[in-house]
């Protein structure tokens, strides 16, 4: 097995600038690039104390997006990750930590967490998972044709929570009007998000 090096949050972002462009199409790897540096503003606004490691988990949320069902379901079983009740369209947010500890020793909780989370939203997220679940919104190809986009990426620059609120309400609203089901998480998250915005309104 290759012996992998291990390399600063700057390395990494070098490295991933190239290998990530390898995995996707060149309109993914354009929201790619808008959520981490939305995912990096986000960070400098509510002062998280290392935002180009926002950056850099922007970088790499989507990097199994576009891979065919059995990548996935072979990273899962490889590493006995249970994902029972998860929709195909989340796979990608599972596999990808799994995929970037395989195949590169990139290997880091906090991201992994983050990556992990970006698409469902989850029951306990910390303040880097929000960063990158709003990120992920404001950076997405929806976001892109809005004339609100400025303004809400300046509220979400005020308070998170109004934009994991956006993404959590157009995600609920996006699945019913395809009469899909919505996962709990998503349910949870927008409540929570809800929830904040209220008390500090
Ligand atoms: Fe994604
Ligand atoms: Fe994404």
């Amino acid at each position: 097995m290759e012996e992998f090096k291990i390399k600063s949050i700057e390395e990494w972002i070098q490295f991933f600038k190239v290998e990530v462009p390898k995995h996707v199409t060149e309109t993914r790897w354009e929201h790619i690039l808008r959520v981490a540096n939305l995912a990096e503003s986000l960070a400098v606004s509510h002062s998280y104390p290392n935002p180009k490691k926002a950056y850099l988990a922007g970088l790499c949320h989507d990097i199994t997006k576009q891979k065919k069902k059995e990548i996935h379901e072979e990273l899962f079983s490889e590493y006995s990750l249970d994902v029972t009740g998860v929709p195909f369209q989340a796979y990608h947010a599972y596999s990808a930590p799994l995929f970037l500890k395989k195949n590169f020793g990139f290997y880091d909780l906090e991201i992994q967490s983050a990556i992990q989370n970006h698409t469902l939203g989850n029951l306990k997220p910390v303040f880097f998972d929000q960063i990158l679940y709003a990120a992920d919104f404001l950076g997405s190809d929806y976001c892109q044709r809005l004339s609100e986009l400025k303004e809400w990426i300046q509220k979400t620059k005020e308070n998170l929570y109004f934009g994991i609120f956006m993404k959590a309400f157009q995600t609920i609203s996006f699945l019913m009007e395809k009469k899909e089901s919505i996962h709990p998480h998503t349910f949870y998250t927008y409540n929570n998000a809800q929830q904040s915005l209220k008390e500090m309104n």
